[in-house]
């Protein structure tokens, strides 16, 4: 069993982008820039746009980080959305998701122009991605086909189960792994007998959000397994799969914390430069 280092396959890029971001700087006279849009008080989310803030710093890139509090009219919302929008000198936008109730989250979005949306969310790019002609995909699957890329293990022909049918994770990395030639299935929390999937699985990515849930006996000797899983349980990071059951059984498995959560920011970043060398060039 190998265990694959989302950390250190995220490390590798960020040295990758910040090189990058300085022959970006020499040729357009600034550098990639980022703007987060948080709203309300989820100490999770805080967390999190901290760390893409920081992220943008280690890099090199410009952020701007809009903190609004819960109950802010939506409209004055939507009024930085479309400002960051016409803005020359902002590249990305990102509103952070969950919104607090009441927000209409498919409208604020809908306000991020497809060639500012870093997080691969709109329309039109996830119909590209679905067409295998991507042009920006969801950072978390993406950062996952970099994980199994660095396994050096080839993708066409194999098996490959998800779990978990998300809009933001299940299906582009069903997306993705079709289009990298594997053979798919989706399975999700009415599958009935998920265990008859998994079981035959090349690859299992696991993304329902439950801790522990993917356990020994639910996987194949040899079988890659990835966790999206972030649960927090008692204060401890757990992923979705029982690491000490499925890990003997694993060629390879990615650990919680440091495997695919490290990758997510850092696919980001990488979302953020092309789409300001797509703009820009
Ligand atoms: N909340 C949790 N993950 C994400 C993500 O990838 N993008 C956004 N915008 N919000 C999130």
């Amino acid at each position: 069993m190998q265990l694959i280092s989302g950390k250190a396959v995220s490390a590798d890029i960020r040295v990758e982008l910040a090189e990058k971001t300085g022959k970006f700087a020499e040729k357009f006279g600034r550098v990639p820039a980022l703007a987060v849009i948080i709203v309300g008080d989820d100490p999770a989310s805080h967390t999190y746009v901290n760390n893409k803030i920081k992220g943008c710093a280690q890099v090199g890139f410009r952020s701007i980080c809009q903190k609004y509090e819960n109950g802010t009219p939506q409209e004055e919302i939507a009024d930085c959305i479309r400002s960051l929008a016409a803005d020359d000198g902002v590249d990305g936008i990102l509103v952070q998701l969950p919104l607090p109730k009441g927000y209409d989250e498919k409208y604020l979005l809908s306000l991020i122009p497809d060639c500012k949306d870093v997080d691969g969310f709109s329309p039109t790019n996830t119909g590209l991605l679905s067409m295998n002609t991507p042009n920006t995909v969801s950072c978390t699957p993406l950062g996952v086909m970099h994980l199994l890329a660095s396994t050096g293990v080839e993708l066409a022909g194999k098996d490959a189960v998800v779990i978990g049918r998300s809009n933001t994770v299940g299906k582009p990395m069903a997306m993705l792994l079709i289009n990298a030639n594997c053979t798919v299935t989706v399975c999700h929390s009415k599958t009935k007998d998920l265990a008859r999937y998994t079981r035959n699985a090349d690859i299992v990515v696991v993304a329902i959000g439950r801790p522990d849930f993917l356990k020994g006996d639910m996987v194949k000797e040899g079988a890659i397994v990835i966790d999206v899983g972030i649960n927090r349980v008692d204060g401890k990071l757990v992923g979705d799969v029982d690491f000490e059951q499925v890990a003997p059984k694993c060629s390879f498995i990615t650990p919680v914390p440091g495997g695919v959560g490290p990758m997510t920011i850092t696919m980001l970043l990488a979302n953020t430069l092309s789409a300001a060398e797509n703009r820009l060039s």
